[in-house]
């Protein structure tokens, strides 16, 4: 008899690991069935964050012709299409910049029209050849560089910005003349924001 209780005790304890086994494979199943989608949900969601901003890329601002030829710079509004997270925006004002040419040759130079020190539009004053600030009264060289740096509000330079000059083509590909035959050069600027009151040029997204 006590045999028999025993013999019955085992195979019950059988039955509940056989059982508890199958729980556990259940809830493993129905875990996976559920992160799965949403796992790829996410990164469908996610996706348009792994996609690079445009907003660094060179955009093209204007043409060597238009800069005047003594050297002195002027201002161009940069329009740029614009990438973010989850919107895609054709064409839109991001910013402006002065080009300058390097009298006597085709060297062109770009910095920022936003004042280093906090980020207002420094403007040319033609009369003075020189940039101001009309917020806090930096003054810049030309060229960009701080006048009289220990009493300049702007702890650096105006930001000079990479350029790059390219033949501007009709379309089917040959050269459109410019002034004197050469062919047109189109300027592209890299448009860059840094960060304000820093001594150092930090680029910021
Ligand atoms: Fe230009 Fe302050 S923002 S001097």
């Amino acid at each position: 008899m006590e045999g028999s209780i025993v013999a019955l005790r085992k195979a019950q304890a059988a039955a509940d690991r056989r059982g508890f086994l199958k729980r556990v494979a259940a809830i493993t199943i129905g875990a996976l069935v559920a992160i799965v989608p949403s796992a790829a949900g996410l990164v469908v969601f996610l996706d348009p964050l792994r996609r690079r901003s445009r907003s660094s890329d060179l955009v093209r601002v204007g043409s060597i012709d238009q800069l005047p030829a003594d050297g002195r710079p002027r201002r161009f509004a940069v329009l740029a299409a614009h990438e973010d997270a989850w919107n895609r925006v054709p064409q839109r004002p991001v910013g402006a910049v002065y080009l300058r040419r390097e009298p006597g040759s085709d060297r062109v130079d770009a910095v920022s029209a936003v004042c280093p020190h906090a980020g207002c539009f420094v403007t040319f004053q033609e009369q003075e050849g020189l940039f101001s600030c009309p917020c806090h009264g930096s003054r810049f060289e030309r060229t960009g560089e701080r006048i009289d740096p220990a009493r300049c509000p702007s702890p650096r330079a105006l930001d000079a910005l990479a350029t790059e000059l390219r033949e501007q083509r009709d379309e089917t590909g040959q050269p459109i003349p410019g002034p004197g035959g050469r062919p047109r050069q189109e300027i592209w600027v890299r448009y860059q924001s840094f960060r304000a009151g820093a001594p150092a040029k930090i680029a910021v997204e």
